[in-house]
């Protein structure tokens, strides 16, 4: 199988589940919860994930499925999509731009392309492993910031109340360390961020497979680390994304406040 065909195909599943959520939201958005009562999931979210399911297995119909709204689908041809209808799905339900599709492909276990739609701005980030990563097909790269004083920095916050008590007491300290904090509700596009030079930085705890696999292959295409603590790699721990200007003084600026704890 090439590269290029499982990319020909995400691109055309993220656009057109990005065309489905933009034009097919409804007036009144129905939901439910999940893991808390503000962990919500939409009926557009269940929409998207089956337009995708059904484009992608349509096409080939071996491969697996891990997808954020309907669990784990076998295959035997090696190949695995890793899907988030909707990253950002709290933007969505109050009629906010910050959420984006995310479309992976994993060959063997190892992501080598991630596609991130972000409808409301008409943007297409695409990363593909060994190649380079582009958005709306002009190539994109990580700024060179130095200073993490001068620093712009994206992070995201968990759903359970526990879990919000540890990130806030990261946040305390690292917001006097930066230029400014941003929580702009989509992991996948603060990754992005990072990718397109638009961010210095990205640290999350608590990013599911969905939330990371194709937005993480398109910032480290860009030229950004993606790492978690003391070189343990990105994962639902921790992530940490910078480019490699500023991604230590990033790292050892966190690791004290164990953000991958809690
Ligand atoms: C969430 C968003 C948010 C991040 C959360 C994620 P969802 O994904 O990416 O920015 O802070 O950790 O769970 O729930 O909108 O798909």
């Amino acid at each position: 199988m090439k590269l290029a065909d499982l990319r020909e195909l995400a691109e055309a599943g993220a656009r057109s589940a990005g065309e489905l959520l933009l034009g097919g939201r409804p007036e009144t958005l129905t939901f439910e919860t999940k893991t808390t009562p503000t962990d919500v999931v939409t009926e557009m979210d269940k929409a998207a994930e089956r337009l995708l399911v059904e484009h992608l297995l349509g096409a080939r119909p071996d491969d697996a499925v891990l997808a954020e709204e309907g669990g784990a689908t076998q295959g035997t041809s090696g190949v695995r999509w890793v899907l988030d209808p909707i990253d950002g799905t709290v933007n969505y339900l109050y009629g906010l731009p910050g959420w984006a599709v995310c479309v992976a492909a994993e060959v063997d276990g190892v992501v080598e392309v991630g596609v991130v739609a972000h409808p409301a701005m008409d943007e297409l980030y695409v990363g593909v492993r060994g190649e380079g990563a582009w958005c709306n097909g002009v190539p994109i790269a990580v700024g060179e910031p130095t200073e993490l004083a001068q620093a712009l920095i994206g992070t995201g916050f968990g759903y359970a109340v526990d879990r919000r008590t540890t990130q806030v007491a990261v946040l305390t300290s690292m917001l006097p360390q930066v230029r400014d904090i941003r929580r702009m509700g989509s992991a996948a596009l603060d990754l992005c961020a990072v990718a397109a030079g638009r961010l210095d930085g990205y640290y999350e705890r608590g990013l599911q497979p969905w939330d990371l696999a194709a937005a993480g292959l398109i910032a480290q295409e860009a030229g950004a680390v993606v790492a978690g603590l003391h070189g343990a790699p990105a994962g639902e721990d921790l992530v940490i994304a910078a480019p490699p200007t500023i991604f230590e003084a990033l790292h050892d600026a966190l690791a004290p406040l164990k953000p991958n704890e809690g």
